[in-house]
Protein backbone atom coordinates (compact mmCIF):
# COMPACT_ATOMS: atom_id res chain seq x y z
CA UNK A 1 0.00 0.00 0.00
CA UNK A 2 1.34 3.51 -1.13
CA UNK A 3 0.45 5.94 1.86
CA UNK A 4 0.27 9.90 1.18
CA UNK A 5 1.67 11.74 4.61
CA UNK A 6 0.67 15.25 4.88
CA UNK A 7 3.02 16.99 7.14
CA UNK A 8 5.54 14.29 7.12
CA UNK A 9 8.67 16.65 7.40
CA UNK A 10 7.32 17.67 11.05
CA UNK A 11 7.57 16.00 14.35
CA UNK A 12 4.58 13.29 14.39
CA UNK A 13 4.63 13.07 10.76
CA UNK A 14 8.38 12.34 10.55
CA UNK A 15 8.10 9.85 13.06
CA UNK A 16 5.29 7.89 11.96
CA UNK A 17 7.55 7.83 8.13
CA UNK A 18 9.89 5.69 9.64
CA UNK A 19 7.72 2.94 11.38
CA UNK A 20 5.57 2.95 7.94
CA UNK A 21 8.79 2.47 6.04
CA UNK A 22 9.69 -0.59 8.62
CA UNK A 23 6.33 -1.80 8.20
CA UNK A 24 6.89 -1.90 4.56
CA UNK A 25 4.48 0.62 3.09
CA UNK A 26 5.44 2.90 0.44
CA UNK A 27 5.54 6.64 1.89
CA UNK A 28 5.40 9.73 -0.38
CA UNK A 29 5.39 13.32 1.96
CA UNK A 30 3.33 16.44 1.31
CA UNK A 31 4.78 19.12 3.66
CA UNK A 32 4.71 22.85 2.81
CA UNK A 33 8.10 23.31 5.53
CA UNK A 34 5.72 26.25 7.03
CA UNK A 35 6.89 24.29 10.70
CA UNK A 36 9.72 22.08 9.65
CA UNK A 37 12.90 21.17 7.83
CA UNK A 38 13.51 19.05 5.03
CA UNK A 39 16.51 17.72 6.75
CA UNK A 40 14.14 15.94 8.60
CA UNK A 41 13.58 13.26 5.97
CA UNK A 42 17.28 13.20 5.29
CA UNK A 43 17.62 11.79 8.43
CA UNK A 44 14.68 9.90 8.12
CA UNK A 45 16.81 8.01 5.14
CA UNK A 46 19.30 7.76 7.55
CA UNK A 47 17.40 5.64 10.24
CA UNK A 48 15.76 3.62 7.46
CA UNK A 49 17.90 3.32 4.72
CA UNK A 50 14.87 4.84 2.36
CA UNK A 51 14.43 7.90 0.67
CA UNK A 52 10.70 8.93 -0.06
CA UNK A 53 9.67 11.01 -2.38
CA UNK A 54 8.84 14.30 -1.03
CA UNK A 55 6.45 17.25 -2.81
CA UNK A 56 7.29 20.10 -1.02
CA UNK A 57 3.45 21.58 -1.79
CA UNK A 58 0.47 23.36 0.41
CA UNK A 59 -2.76 21.42 1.25
CA UNK A 60 -4.40 24.79 -0.07
CA UNK A 61 -2.40 23.86 -3.67
CA UNK A 62 -5.74 22.22 -5.40
CA UNK A 63 -3.31 21.70 -8.57
CA UNK A 64 -0.51 20.96 -6.58
CA UNK A 65 -2.29 18.33 -4.87
CA UNK A 66 -4.12 17.07 -8.00
CA UNK A 67 -0.55 16.37 -10.08
CA UNK A 68 0.60 14.44 -6.92
CA UNK A 69 -2.03 12.14 -6.50
CA UNK A 70 -1.74 11.83 -10.11
CA UNK A 71 1.46 10.72 -10.12
CA UNK A 72 1.91 9.01 -7.05
CA UNK A 73 -1.74 7.16 -6.99
CA UNK A 74 -1.84 6.40 -3.01
CA UNK A 75 -3.98 4.07 -1.75
CA UNK A 76 -4.42 6.25 1.91
CA UNK A 77 -4.12 9.28 3.48
CA UNK A 78 -2.49 9.79 7.21
CA UNK A 79 -3.27 13.95 7.45
CA UNK A 80 -0.65 15.62 9.85
CA UNK A 81 -0.74 18.76 8.57
CA UNK A 82 -1.66 22.14 9.94
CA UNK A 83 -0.50 24.87 12.40
CA UNK A 84 -0.54 23.63 16.31
CA UNK A 85 0.37 26.38 18.10
CA UNK A 86 -2.65 27.13 21.06
CA UNK A 87 -1.66 30.41 22.00
CA UNK A 88 -0.80 31.89 18.00
CA UNK A 89 -4.38 30.32 17.58
CA UNK A 90 -5.92 32.96 19.39
CA UNK A 91 -3.65 35.63 18.08
CA UNK A 92 -4.41 34.80 14.57
CA UNK A 93 -7.77 32.29 14.50
CA UNK A 94 -8.00 33.10 10.61
CA UNK A 95 -5.28 31.80 9.45
CA UNK A 96 -5.73 28.45 11.89
CA UNK A 97 -9.14 27.82 10.42
CA UNK A 98 -7.84 28.89 6.75
CA UNK A 99 -4.80 26.41 6.98
CA UNK A 100 -6.11 23.75 8.93
CA UNK A 101 -10.02 24.10 7.61
CA UNK A 102 -10.10 24.65 3.94
CA UNK A 103 -6.70 22.76 3.79
CA UNK A 104 -8.45 19.78 4.51
CA UNK A 105 -11.24 20.63 2.55
CA UNK A 106 -8.98 20.77 -0.33
CA UNK A 107 -7.43 18.29 0.09
CA UNK A 108 -10.26 15.14 0.72
CA UNK A 109 -11.85 16.97 -2.13
CA UNK A 110 -8.52 15.84 -4.35
CA UNK A 111 -8.63 13.13 -2.34
CA UNK A 112 -12.07 11.67 -3.43
CA UNK A 113 -12.04 13.34 -7.05
CA UNK A 114 -8.80 10.65 -7.27
CA UNK A 115 -11.10 7.66 -5.59
CA UNK A 116 -8.55 7.45 -2.14
CA UNK A 117 -11.49 7.32 0.31
CA UNK A 118 -9.22 6.08 3.02
CA UNK A 119 -8.19 8.70 5.42
CA UNK A 120 -6.48 8.60 9.33
CA UNK A 121 -7.14 12.52 10.84
CA UNK A 122 -4.43 13.80 13.87
CA UNK A 123 -6.83 14.85 16.44
CA UNK A 124 -6.81 15.59 19.93
CA UNK A 125 -7.26 15.38 23.35
CA UNK A 126 -8.94 19.07 23.35
CA UNK A 127 -11.56 17.85 21.47
CA UNK A 128 -12.74 17.14 24.89
CA UNK A 129 -12.39 20.25 26.68
CA UNK A 130 -12.66 20.03 30.27
CA UNK A 131 -13.46 16.50 30.01
CA UNK A 132 -17.08 15.06 31.94
CA UNK A 133 -15.12 12.00 33.22
CA UNK A 134 -11.29 10.90 34.02
CA UNK A 135 -9.77 8.83 32.49
CA UNK A 136 -11.40 10.17 29.12
CA UNK A 137 -13.05 7.28 26.72
CA UNK A 138 -14.13 8.24 23.57
CA UNK A 139 -17.36 7.93 24.71
CA UNK A 140 -16.93 10.94 27.13
CA UNK A 141 -18.73 14.41 25.49
CA UNK A 142 -17.01 16.65 23.15
CA UNK A 143 -16.50 19.76 25.02
CA UNK A 144 -15.56 23.54 24.74
CA UNK A 145 -12.57 24.22 23.09
CA UNK A 146 -10.41 27.26 24.68
CA UNK A 147 -8.69 28.24 21.37
CA UNK A 148 -9.39 28.42 18.24
CA UNK A 149 -6.40 25.92 17.30
CA UNK A 150 -8.55 23.36 19.14
CA UNK A 151 -12.03 24.49 17.13
CA UNK A 152 -10.27 23.45 13.99
CA UNK A 153 -9.73 19.52 15.67
CA UNK A 154 -13.43 19.81 17.16
CA UNK A 155 -14.95 20.75 13.42
CA UNK A 156 -12.53 18.69 11.31
CA UNK A 157 -13.98 15.57 12.86
CA UNK A 158 -17.43 16.73 12.64
CA UNK A 159 -16.97 17.36 8.92
CA UNK A 160 -14.37 13.92 8.45
CA UNK A 161 -17.30 12.13 10.06
CA UNK A 162 -20.58 13.71 7.70
CA UNK A 163 -18.10 13.02 4.86
CA UNK A 164 -18.20 9.33 6.01
CA UNK A 165 -22.11 9.80 6.50
CA UNK A 166 -23.29 10.91 3.37
CA UNK A 167 -20.83 8.09 1.59
CA UNK A 168 -19.78 4.88 3.30
CA UNK A 169 -17.52 4.13 0.73
CA UNK A 170 -14.72 6.38 2.78
CA UNK A 171 -13.06 4.92 5.82
CA UNK A 172 -12.40 7.35 8.43
CA UNK A 173 -10.28 6.93 11.64
CA UNK A 174 -9.79 9.74 14.30
CA UNK A 175 -6.85 9.37 16.20
CA UNK A 176 -7.04 11.45 19.54
CA UNK A 177 -3.55 12.17 20.53
CA UNK A 178 -2.52 12.88 24.34
CA UNK A 179 0.50 14.69 24.82
CA UNK A 180 3.54 13.30 22.22
CA UNK A 181 6.77 13.95 23.62
CA UNK A 182 9.99 11.76 23.13
CA UNK A 183 12.21 11.16 20.12
CA UNK A 184 13.57 8.39 18.08
CA UNK A 185 15.79 6.53 19.84
CA UNK A 186 19.00 7.49 17.19
CA UNK A 187 18.05 10.94 18.41
CA UNK A 188 18.01 11.87 14.63
CA UNK A 189 14.72 12.93 14.99
CA UNK A 190 12.45 14.96 17.23
CA UNK A 191 10.65 18.26 18.17
CA UNK A 192 12.23 21.68 16.56
CA UNK A 193 9.69 23.89 18.18
CA UNK A 194 10.33 27.48 16.67
CA UNK A 195 11.35 30.49 19.16
CA UNK A 196 9.85 30.02 22.83
CA UNK A 197 8.72 26.49 23.78
CA UNK A 198 4.96 26.39 24.24
CA UNK A 199 4.82 22.69 25.64
CA UNK A 200 6.09 21.03 28.52
CA UNK A 201 8.81 19.23 27.25
CA UNK A 202 10.63 20.99 24.76
CA UNK A 203 10.87 23.73 27.50
CA UNK A 204 12.78 21.37 30.09
CA UNK A 205 15.16 19.80 27.26
CA UNK A 206 15.84 24.28 26.79
CA UNK A 207 16.60 24.58 29.90
CA UNK A 208 18.76 20.79 30.16
CA UNK A 209 20.41 22.50 27.49
CA UNK A 210 21.26 26.20 28.71
CA UNK A 211 18.65 27.89 26.36
CA UNK A 212 16.59 28.90 29.31
CA UNK A 213 16.79 29.82 32.54
CA UNK A 214 14.62 27.83 34.42
CA UNK A 215 10.94 26.15 33.41
CA UNK A 216 7.94 27.99 34.93
CA UNK A 217 5.41 26.13 36.11
CA UNK A 218 1.75 27.29 35.03
CA UNK A 219 0.10 27.07 38.80
CA UNK A 220 0.34 24.90 41.57
CA UNK A 221 -3.18 24.99 42.95
CA UNK A 222 -4.95 22.90 41.12
CA UNK A 223 -6.94 19.79 42.43
CA UNK A 224 -4.29 17.17 41.69
CA UNK A 225 -1.93 15.53 44.09
CA UNK A 226 0.72 18.28 44.14
CA UNK A 227 -1.18 21.19 42.91
CA UNK A 228 0.44 21.16 38.83
CA UNK A 229 -1.39 19.95 35.98
CA UNK A 230 -1.52 16.54 35.19
CA UNK A 231 -1.30 14.93 31.62
CA UNK A 232 -1.00 11.47 29.49
CA UNK A 233 2.42 11.78 27.86
CA UNK A 234 2.59 9.37 25.28
CA UNK A 235 6.04 8.48 23.75
CA UNK A 236 6.00 10.01 19.86
CA UNK A 237 6.96 6.21 18.10
CA UNK A 238 3.88 4.62 20.14
CA UNK A 239 2.16 7.38 18.96
CA UNK A 240 3.86 6.50 15.17
CA UNK A 241 2.98 3.04 15.48
CA UNK A 242 -0.97 3.72 16.71
CA UNK A 243 -0.89 5.29 12.62
CA UNK A 244 0.39 1.78 11.32
CA UNK A 245 -2.23 -0.32 13.51
CA UNK A 246 -4.95 2.57 12.40
CA UNK A 247 -3.98 1.47 8.88
CA UNK A 248 -4.58 -2.45 9.74
CA UNK A 249 -7.59 -1.27 10.37
CA UNK A 250 -8.59 0.37 7.78
CA UNK A 251 -8.00 -2.56 5.06
CA UNK A 252 -10.97 -4.04 7.10
CA UNK A 253 -12.99 -1.49 5.50
CA UNK A 254 -13.72 0.13 9.10
CA UNK A 255 -15.32 2.68 8.53
CA UNK A 256 -15.52 5.98 10.88
CA UNK A 257 -13.65 4.96 14.08
CA UNK A 258 -12.42 7.55 16.79
CA UNK A 259 -9.32 6.09 19.03
CA UNK A 260 -7.73 8.02 21.56
CA UNK A 261 -3.49 7.57 21.57
CA UNK A 262 -2.36 7.67 25.23
CA UNK A 263 -1.23 5.52 28.10
CA UNK A 264 -3.80 5.88 30.68
CA UNK A 265 -1.45 7.04 32.94
CA UNK A 266 -1.52 10.60 33.79
CA UNK A 267 1.93 13.06 35.44
CA UNK A 268 1.84 15.73 37.11
CA UNK A 269 4.18 18.82 35.99
CA UNK A 270 6.87 18.37 39.18
CA UNK A 271 6.60 14.34 38.30
CA UNK A 272 7.65 14.93 34.82
CA UNK A 273 10.52 17.58 36.28
CA UNK A 274 11.80 14.93 38.64
CA UNK A 275 11.27 11.92 36.30
CA UNK A 276 13.31 13.86 33.82
CA UNK A 277 15.90 14.52 36.22
CA UNK A 278 16.30 11.07 37.39
CA UNK A 279 16.43 9.56 33.50
CA UNK A 280 19.10 12.27 32.59
CA UNK A 281 21.31 13.27 35.85
CA UNK A 282 20.69 17.05 34.71
CA UNK A 283 18.88 19.43 37.24
CA UNK A 284 15.82 21.47 36.20
CA UNK A 285 15.26 24.82 37.95
CA UNK A 286 11.89 25.97 38.14
CA UNK A 287 9.58 28.46 39.70
CA UNK A 288 6.13 28.56 40.49
CA UNK A 289 3.82 30.98 37.83
CA UNK A 290 0.47 31.82 37.63
CA UNK A 291 -2.16 29.60 36.42
CA UNK A 292 -1.97 29.52 32.16
CA UNK A 293 -5.22 30.47 29.97
CA UNK A 294 -7.25 27.57 29.06
CA UNK A 295 -5.59 24.92 30.60
CA UNK A 296 -7.76 21.92 32.57
CA UNK A 297 -5.93 20.54 35.76
CA UNK A 298 -6.25 16.97 34.49
CA UNK A 299 -6.47 15.30 31.54
CA UNK A 300 -5.63 11.56 30.45
CA UNK A 301 -6.88 8.73 28.53
CA UNK A 302 -8.81 5.16 28.99
CA UNK A 303 -7.05 3.93 26.42
CA UNK A 304 -8.71 0.41 26.18
CA UNK A 305 -10.24 1.05 22.86
CA UNK A 306 -7.48 1.45 21.24
CA UNK A 307 -6.16 -1.87 22.64
CA UNK A 308 -9.29 -3.79 21.84
CA UNK A 309 -9.93 -2.87 18.23
CA UNK A 310 -5.99 -1.91 17.07
CA UNK A 311 -4.13 -4.15 19.51
CA UNK A 312 -2.56 -1.16 20.21
CA UNK A 313 -0.87 -0.09 23.34
CA UNK A 314 2.12 2.10 24.86
CA UNK A 315 5.09 0.48 25.04
CA UNK A 316 7.14 3.15 26.23
CA UNK A 317 7.24 3.95 29.91
CA UNK A 318 8.07 7.68 31.11
CA UNK A 319 12.16 7.49 31.93
CA UNK A 320 12.16 6.03 28.02
CA UNK A 321 10.20 9.28 27.24
CA UNK A 322 12.46 11.68 28.90
CA UNK A 323 15.80 9.84 27.92
CA UNK A 324 14.64 10.32 24.28
CA UNK A 325 13.24 13.54 24.15
CA UNK A 326 16.95 14.60 25.93
CA UNK A 327 19.38 12.65 23.96
CA UNK A 328 17.61 14.36 20.59
CA UNK A 329 17.90 17.79 22.58
CA UNK A 330 21.64 17.25 23.82
CA UNK A 331 22.72 16.13 20.04
CA UNK A 332 20.81 18.54 18.29
CA UNK A 333 21.09 22.04 20.68
CA UNK A 334 19.18 24.18 17.00
CA UNK A 335 17.22 21.13 16.07
CA UNK A 336 17.83 20.61 12.14
CA UNK A 337 20.24 23.98 11.90
CA UNK A 338 23.50 23.63 11.69
P1 LIG B 1 4.42 19.84 13.31
O1 LIG B 1 4.21 21.31 13.18
O2 LIG B 1 5.80 19.36 13.63
O3 LIG B 1 3.92 19.11 11.97
C1 LIG B 1 2.92 19.63 11.15
C2 LIG B 1 3.49 19.72 9.74
O4 LIG B 1 2.49 20.22 8.85
C3 LIG B 1 4.68 20.68 9.64
O5 LIG B 1 5.77 19.98 9.03
C4 LIG B 1 4.20 21.82 8.77
O6 LIG B 1 5.23 22.36 7.97
C5 LIG B 1 3.11 21.13 7.96
N1 LIG B 1 2.04 22.02 7.46
C6 LIG B 1 1.32 22.93 8.17
N2 LIG B 1 0.42 23.52 7.35
C7 LIG B 1 0.58 22.98 6.12
C8 LIG B 1 -0.05 23.19 4.87
N3 LIG B 1 -1.00 24.10 4.71
N4 LIG B 1 0.36 22.44 3.81
C9 LIG B 1 1.34 21.54 3.94
N5 LIG B 1 1.98 21.30 5.10
C10 LIG B 1 1.60 22.01 6.19
O7 LIG B 1 3.38 19.30 14.38
P2 LIG B 1 3.21 17.85 15.03
O8 LIG B 1 3.39 18.00 16.48
O9 LIG B 1 4.00 16.84 14.29
O10 LIG B 1 1.65 17.64 14.77
C11 LIG B 1 1.14 16.88 13.70
C12 LIG B 1 -0.36 16.88 13.75
O11 LIG B 1 -0.80 16.33 14.98
C13 LIG B 1 -0.98 18.28 13.68
O12 LIG B 1 -2.17 18.21 12.93
C14 LIG B 1 -1.27 18.60 15.12
O13 LIG B 1 -2.31 19.52 15.25
C15 LIG B 1 -1.67 17.23 15.64
N6 LIG B 1 -1.52 17.10 17.09
C16 LIG B 1 -0.31 17.40 17.67
C17 LIG B 1 -0.16 17.30 19.04
C18 LIG B 1 1.13 17.67 19.71
O14 LIG B 1 1.12 17.93 20.91
N7 LIG B 1 2.26 17.72 19.01
C19 LIG B 1 -1.24 16.84 19.81
C20 LIG B 1 -2.45 16.52 19.19
C21 LIG B 1 -2.56 16.66 17.81
C1 LIG C 1 1.41 20.38 29.81
C2 LIG C 1 1.37 20.82 31.27
C3 LIG C 1 0.94 23.17 31.54
C4 LIG C 1 4.68 24.54 29.70
C5 LIG C 1 -1.16 21.16 24.43
C6 LIG C 1 -2.34 21.55 23.58
C7 LIG C 1 -3.06 20.33 23.08
C8 LIG C 1 -2.09 19.37 22.40
C9 LIG C 1 -0.92 19.05 23.27
C10 LIG C 1 -1.87 19.80 20.08
C11 LIG C 1 0.25 21.81 31.58
C12 LIG C 1 2.32 22.83 32.04
C13 LIG C 1 3.65 23.77 30.19
C14 LIG C 1 5.47 25.31 30.61
C15 LIG C 1 4.16 24.41 32.42
N1 LIG C 1 -1.50 19.96 21.25
N2 LIG C 1 3.40 23.69 31.52
N3 LIG C 1 5.18 25.18 31.94
O1 LIG C 1 -1.47 22.17 27.40
O2 LIG C 1 -1.68 19.69 27.89
O3 LIG C 1 -1.64 20.45 25.56
O4 LIG C 1 -0.29 20.29 23.69
O5 LIG C 1 -2.88 19.27 19.73
O6 LIG C 1 -4.05 20.78 22.21
O7 LIG C 1 -3.22 22.36 24.35
O8 LIG C 1 0.44 20.56 26.86
O9 LIG C 1 2.89 20.64 27.10
O10 LIG C 1 1.61 22.82 26.85
O11 LIG C 1 1.40 21.52 28.97
O12 LIG C 1 3.96 24.34 33.63
O13 LIG C 1 6.40 26.05 30.21
O14 LIG C 1 2.59 21.53 31.57
O15 LIG C 1 0.33 24.15 32.34
O16 LIG C 1 -0.21 21.53 32.87
P1 LIG C 1 -1.16 20.78 27.04
P2 LIG C 1 1.65 21.42 27.38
Amino acid sequence: MKILVTGGAGYIGSHTVVELLSAQYQVVVVDNLSNSSEKSLDRVAQITGKKVPFYKTDILDREGLNRIFEQEKPDAVIHFAGLKAVGESVQKPWEYYQNNIAGTLILVDVMRQHGVKNIIFSSSATVYGNPAVIPITEECPKGQCTNPYGWTKSMLEQILSDIWYADREWNVILLRYFNPIGAHKSGLIGENPNGIPNNLMPYITQVAVGKREELGVFGNDYDTPDGTGVRDYIHVVDLANGHVKALEKIKDNSGLKIYNLGTGKGYSVLDIVKNFEEATGVKIPYSIKPRRAGDIATCYSDASLAEKELGWTAQFGIKEMCEDSWRWQKNNPNGFED
